[in-house]
């Protein structure tokens, strides 16, 4: 298929001479704005399964035996023939207050050939790679009569195959962690693996957390999927809009985002019930959101809890909602505040001794939905605190140019106003040429900090059937990009933009959300067509907006110029069933390089990637000869092509 595409493409994007119609014009004399430098990012929360069973490389599900409060899910019992064990849940043994459950485990009955104990199925399977080295931790203890010995493996789901294995001795009376390294050798990768923890001899053995990571991101400690991570960077983000969403806000004000439970050691963090359904570790704490960030050389846009949770309750506004406003200023604190304060000295003593960067703070989300109309006064109250404290933020309000005017906040003006754009193909198709046209200029900058095209119906969350494919189809990738082109042509004021969700795991019940722009299992991973798109516009920007204008087309674009070098960036999204001969006029420029680089993303609008066929739609990279301030580019159906033009001087 990608053979296909590639003729298809090197065939229909040829230039010949100018004709009349249809047309899309650049004037290069004329910039219409700025692009804004942080235009391109990523928005991320707990949901699909994005962090646990996700970007966070932890394979053991359920590791602290919190996720059910009668059955260890996710865990059984290993016996064979002449062994014989069961396991318990058991609140009387916990190793600490947070780690309030642990598992216990007694056996029976055990010989030299079988042995005994529990194995964990971890996030639909434990991934086995050759030669690689995973790093396995154990809080255990035993009753005063087990002095034998505890092996830990990674072993085939029959049993038939252990892949690693090491041993764990000296257990005593009192909780202790144990770390081993396990080592696969010359193995075939599969998922079709357990974790497995066996007793040599009868008797009971308490674990309070079972933690296994693979080889991490820059092999960071409690760190990220190598594979995921690198998706990410290749997505040139410049911002990180974190920790939700709804992940933020939480079903009640109890299950928000509490930050200062997710930061410290593992063994510290109770996790909580995020709002898609299912407990998060939050193993992917603040400080994890914080080095993320660093790692892509991404900016924080952090999201501060502000009294309204999903389900509705608020915290009224006033002396109520102080704690919550003193919440987020400590944690703006532990953000960028110096080692001399409180919590920037906690996050020293967590590891990150210099301050993180921060210039935007959202307050909220998505507070429309607060039929108590309490946003205004509580915006007021978090906007007055976090400006008197740190004049240099701005502030986010979570009303945003999607809603009403007249329900937006009024009493404060916002720096920013974030609007969230879940939309039709056909809807962004019909909207985004006049996308932003009718905005006030003086008025707060815009962020689009959720939007995505889809392709079927709406709505997209729980109830949507699980037949249809997690990621989206080229179609909902065309959406995507006339909706970045009109974003990109009105970047002067729409500072930020993401696309959400960002992350799912495909397997049967991992998700809540469709559509999604990466996709993975426990072992691979893959971009949608979206995924594809917004590399192709994130990755292809200069900081001139130029003024453009369209005749006779469908086709919708965008382009903007390096002040530095002179190339022009031009963005083009044909949605039609047919091949556009579309006649391109560069007005402004005196000559072109006669050679210019095309990227295309093109193909059958209902095709799609997926983890079986991971490359069926992706970019395709040719050279364009002949080009000059008129030429004719043909493009293929449903396609996008980013030209990259050079001046000649
Ligand atoms: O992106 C999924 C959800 O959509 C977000 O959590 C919420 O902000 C929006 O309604």
């Amino acid at each position: 298929m990608k053979k296909l595409n590639t003729f298809l493409i090197c065939t229909t994007i040829a230039v010949s001479c100018l004709a009349a119609s249809p047309t899309f014009t650049v004037d290069a004399s004329r910039s219409t704005g700025q692009v804004s430098p942080t235009l391109y990012g990523l928005m991320t929360e707990e949901i699909n399964h994005s962090y646990d069973g996700g970007l966070y490389a932890e394979l053991i599900q359920n590791r602290a035996f919190l996720d059910n409060a009668s059955t260890p899910v996710h865990w059984s019992v290993v016996n064979a023939e002449n062994a014989a064990a069961t396991i318990t849940l058991d609140s009387t043994n916990s190793f600490n207050d947070k780690l309030t459950m642990s598992l216990r485990l007694t056996v029976t009955k055990v010989d030299k050939k079988h042995s005994a104990g529990v194995a964990n199925s971890g996030y639909w399977g434990i991934p086995v790679q050759p030669k690689t080295s995973y790093h396995a931790s154990i809080v255990a203890k035993a009753d005063s009569n087990f002095s034998g010995t505890v092996t830990v493996s990674i072993a085939s789901d029959d049993g038939r195959t252990i892949y690693a294995t090491e041993k764990i001795s000296n257990l005593t009376t009192d909780w202790n962690k144990f770390e081993v390294t396990l080592k696969t050798g010359k193995v075939a990768p599969t998922t079709k693996a357990r974790f497995v923890i066996t007793l040599d001899r009868p008797g009971t053995v308490w674990l309070g957390l079972v933690s296994l990571f693979p080889p991490t991101w820059n092999d960071q400690p409690n760190g990220f999927r190598k594979d995921l991570m690198q998706m990410l960077v290749d997505l040139n983000p410049k911002f990180l809009r974190f920790p939700g969403g709804n992940y933020v806000e939480g079903d009640t004000v109890e299950t928000r985002f509490e930050w200062k439970k997710t930061i410290g050691p593992i063994e510290q963090r109770h996790g909580h019930p995020c709002p898609w359904g299912y407990r998060s570790t939050d193993g992917l704490g603040l400080l994890e959101f914080l080095e993320w960030c660093e790692d892509m050389k991404a900016d924080p846009v952090l999201a501060v809890y502000a009294g309204y949770s999903l389900k509705g309750a608020h915290v009224n506004p006033g002396a109520d909602l102080e704690p919550f406003v003193q919440e987020a200023l400590e944690e703006i604190e532990y953000v960028i505040g110096g080692t001399n304060t409180k919590w920037g000295a906690q996050r020293a003593k967590d590891g990150h001794p210099a301050p993180f960067k921060l210039n935007y703070v959202e307050i909220g989300n998505e507070d429309w939905f607060d039929k108590s109309k309490s946003y205004d006064a509580r915006f007021a109250q978090f906007h007055d605190a976090i400006k008197a404290k740190y004049p240099q933020l701005k502030t986010i309000s979570t009303i945003g140019d999607d809603q009403p005017e007249a329900s937006r906040v009024h009493s404060r003006k916002p720096d920013m106003i974030d609007g969230h754009y879940y939309r039709s193909v056909d809807t962004f198709l019909q909207m985004s040429p006049d996308y932003a046209k009718k905005y006030d200029r003086s008025g707060p900058e815009i962020f689009v900090g959720e939007w995505a095209a889809y392709e079927t119906s709406f709505p997209p969350w729980n109830n949507r059937s699980q037949k249809e494919p997690p990621t989206p189809n080229l179609k909902a990738a065309i959406g995507d990009g006339v909706f970045m082109a009109a974003m990109e042509r009105n970047s002067g004021l729409i500072k930020m933009q993401c696309y959400a969700p960002l992350l799912v795991n495909v397997n049967p019940g991992g998700r809540q959300w469709r559509p999604n722009m990466i996709g993975y299992d426990a072992i691979s991973a893959y971009g949608s067509p979206s995924y594809y798109a917004f590399q192709m516009f994130s990755r292809n920007v200069g900081d001139e907006i130029l003024s453009t204008a369209s005749a006779e087309t469908s086709v919708q674009g965008c382009a903007t110029r390096d002040s530095q070098t002179g190339e022009i960036f031009l963005k083009l999204v044909n949605p039609q069933t047919n091949a556009v001969s579309l006649n391109l006029e560069i007005n402004g420029v005196a000559a072109l390089v006669s050679k210019a680089i095309a990227i295309t993303l093109a193909g059958n609008p209902d095709d799609s990637n997926s983890i079986t066929q991971p490359k069926q739609i992706v970019p395709i990279t040719t050279t364009v000869r002949g080009v000059k301030p008129g030429f004719t580019c043909k493009m293929p159906p449903h396609s996008i092509v980013v030209l990259k033009l050079r001046p000649r001087s």
